[in-house]
């Protein structure tokens, strides 16, 4: 093989690096949001302890889909075309017409809410692109709460906090498919709240909003309760719902 073959192949292979799968090592950090779509692991933003502005404004996705060794997960670098300034505790799904977008909604930015930010951002991940600015409704900035998606695209988004406030306990709805806001009924609500954990059932409960009526109930449990927390994981597993940590 000529040196020039040998040469443009090395150049089409540094390109394809370059282009997006950079390699990235990422450090710990909280306040971040992670959303799984189609095997990958997406991480956006978040804070370390010594303040973080580089972590901020990272975002890069970490290939579960292809064997991988917890030793040495491969994370791929999407930060250079990251559009969301640096925040915590917004609340992600996945969703979209495509049934593979990662839709952002609320976060609380860095600098005391004083930095445009829009309300919701959608990033395609078959594209690896974000969607034009998103204008909503006038409606208020949230954080430190979790967000649900049913199957029809709708993504739940319960109480949680803003700047310096009290906590919330109102529903809000929105449609990722076309994008539209609504308000859920608040009868029955838990009380206000933030930072807990909540999952989806498949018999169309977020625990313990029952989704086909539309109806907060609080469910008969047996056993020995463990103690109240924040900050953990709600995930179901088989027919049981695992708290960590
Ligand atoms: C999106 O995909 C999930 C499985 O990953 C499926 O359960 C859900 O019904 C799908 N939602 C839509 C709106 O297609
Ligand atoms: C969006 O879709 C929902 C059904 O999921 C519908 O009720 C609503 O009217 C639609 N809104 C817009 C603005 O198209
Ligand atoms: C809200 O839910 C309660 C209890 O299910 C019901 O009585 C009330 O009519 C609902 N309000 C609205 C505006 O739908």
């Amino acid at each position: 093989m000529s040196i020039l073959i040998v040469l443009w192949f090395l150049i089409q292979l540094l390109n394809n690096v370059n282009c997006q799968n950079v390699l990235f090592k990422p450090t710990q950090r909280y306040g971040h949001s992670s959303t799984f779509i189609d095997g990958k692991l997406y991480i956006l933003s978040g804070r370390d302890d010594a303040g973080a502005a580089r972590i901020g404004k990272e975002f890069f996705f970490i290939d579960f889909s292809v064997p991988f060794n917890t030793q040495n997960v491969l994370s791929y670098d999407l930060s250079s075309i990251n559009v969301v300034p640096s925040h915590v505790s917004a609340a992600t799904v996945k969703g979209g017409a495509n049934n593979k977008t990662l839709i952002f909604y609320g976060g609380i930015p860095y600098i005391n809410n004083k930095v445009a930010m829009s309300l919701v951002y959608a990033f395609d991940t078959q594209t690896n692109s974000w969607a034009p600015k998103i204008t909503s409704d006038n409606l208020i900035r949230k954080g430190s709460l979790t967000g649900i998606v049913d199957d029809n695209g709708k993504a739940y988004l319960f109480g949680g906090i803003f700047v310096e406030k009290t906590s919330f306990n109102d529903m809000l709805i929105l449609d990722t498919i076309n994008l539209s806001w609504k308000i859920g009924n608040s009868s029955n609500a838990p009380s206000p709240r933030n930072a807990y954990g909540a999952t989806l059932l498949s018999n169309h409960l977020i625990i313990y909003l029952d989704l086909t009526n539309y109806e907060w109930y609080i469910p008969k449990i047996s056993g020995t309760i463990p103690g109240t927390r924040y900050w953990h994981q709600a995930n179901v597993i088989g027919k049981y719902m695992v708290i960590s940590f």
